[in-house]
């Protein structure tokens, strides 16, 4: 090949970090073809042998790469016939790079899917932790980021434990799609071989076999499932991270990053950012990026393996790396996370939070909840006109708007406007102790 045209094509300065992926599938297929006697026992142990010493090679740092070879597939079944003499040839057989590297993929991706998950578990632990310290706190809540109605800090963090839930359950569910073996559908149209499929898939720990070999050798589903499982997350970090940024300003001041999970700054010694909050909100953008380049390559190539392909591995590992590292720093990030929970007491004793409470008085002595809405809206006009809160309107005044209301209007304050919420998903102290109850049965 010409020598642009070679580094051009070359995958080999990426998929080198596939190599215990390979070495692993390839043992497993030199097993099979010996106990199918595609190749001799001799031969099989030898290859086997081969393949190990490569690892051991490849692990020390010490296997000779060969960039004029393509790929690290290529590279190791020259090391292994190096070694072993031409029958390290015979480890191809029956075999091709195309369900070769799909193999290798599927290995590489159940394996991290596993690490992910874990992950996810240990920020869903923290948050849960948290969410449990601070289960007496109230702070306003925020529609359009006005604040609306009160709830509880617990409630408010442990939404984020849902999210991550789902997130849970959308990589196991994309795990059954990497958990198929495509080894065995040769280069596109399957392998004239008495090959034994069931058996590879076995000491692979695969579940089911690829059941149409074009398909097997060009799909890149299970690639774009990890990327768009991996582009929800992100997206879910990012929202939480943009609430700690949020709210550790001056103008919140709900909470304090810590300073092991902030930066300074080289100009204004006051400052303490939310440095690490802020790079896991960016880096959703290389996640996305990933998912529509893949989308892209995919679109419109006909059947059955094409070259485009191999750009599958720059996105991903990028993105397995990307979300493995996003989730290894945020549950230290909300551990140390110091709550201010005077702040946020403060800010829900604004009280506007209060003024559905107050409709919903008046919808109790049987006003219709529309009217209801309008009254306590002149209400809170009035009281901003004057500059006063509920509490300061006499009841009188509030008798002036309506006369069905009466002493309890006294009564609202942010605590009962919480309890008061005490159906299924509602933010009372009853309903919130049954949701923590409920995460922590989840991670045990
Ligand atoms: N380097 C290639 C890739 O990563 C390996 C498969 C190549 N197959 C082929 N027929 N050229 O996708």
């Amino acid at each position: 090949m010409n020598e642009r045209a070679l580094s051009y094509t070359s995958s080999l300065p990426f998929d080198r970090r596939l190599y215990p992926y390979d070495i692993q599938g390839s043992i497993a297929h030199a097993q099979m073809l010996q106990k199918q006697g595609i190749i001799s026992q001799e031969e099989g142990k030898k290859i086997v042998a081969g393949l190990l010493e490569i690892k051991e090679e490849l692990e020390r740092g010490d296997f000779p790469l060969r960039p004029e070879l393509e790929d690290i597939h290529m590279n190791i079944e020259a090391r292994l016939i190096q070694k072993v003499g031409a029958i390290g040839g015979k480890l191809h057989t029956a075999r091709s790079r195309n369900d070769q590297v799909s193999l290798d993929l599927r290995l590489f991706l159940k394996e991290k899917i596993s690490e992910v998950i874990a992950r996810v578990r240990e920020l869903q632990r923290a948050i849960v932790d948290r969410a449990e310290e601070n289960k007496q706190v109230i702070l306003p809540g925020y529609t359009h980021l006005q604040r609306a109605q009160p709830v509880l800090f617990a409630h408010h963090f442990l939404a984020y434990f849902e999210m991550l839930l789902r997130d849970e359950e959308r990589f196991k569910d994309s795990l059954k799609r990497v958990d198929v073996l495509p080894l065995g559908s040769g280069a596109l149209a399957g392998v004239p071989y008495p090959i034994d499929r069931e058996f590879v898939a076995q000491i692979l720990g695969f579940s089911h076999l690829s059941q149409n070999s074009l398909d097997a050798v060009s799909d890149r589903d299970f690639v774009i499932e990890f990327e768009v499982c991996s582009s929800i997350l992100m997206m879910h970090l990012s929202r939480l991270c943009e609430e700690l940024i949020l709210w550790s300003s001056s103008e919140f001041g709900f909470v304090e990053v810590s300073p092991s999970f902030a930066g300074g700054s080289s100009i204004m010694p006051q400052k303490r950012n939310p440095d690490v909050a802020e790079l896991c909100r960016g880096k959703v953008g290389r996640v996305y990026g990933s998912l529509i380049a893949m989308l892209t390559v995919m679109k419109s190539l006909p059947l059955s393996y094409n070259k485009d392909m191999q750009e599958d591995k720059e996105g991903l590992f990028d993105t397995v790396d990307t979300v493995l590292g996003s989730l290894n720093i945020m549950p230290g990030m909300i551990r140390e996370l110091r709550v201010n929970k005077q702040k946020m007491k403060e800010a829900s004793q604004d009280d506007r939070l209060l003024a559905t409470d107050l409709a919903d008085l008046l919808v109790r002595r049987g006003v219709p909840f529309r009217e209801a809405h309008q009254i306590v809206r002149r209400v809170v006009e009035f009281a901003h006109s004057e500059k006063r809160g509920f509490k300061e309107v006499s009841l009188e005044e509030y008798k002036s708007f309506c006369e069905l209301f009466d002493e309890e209007v006294k009564s609202l304050s942010p605590s009962a406007s919480v309890s008061l919420r005490d159906e299924v998903g509602g933010t009372s102290p009853g309903q919130v102790e049954y949701q923590l109850k409920r995460a922590r049965e989840h991670l045990r």
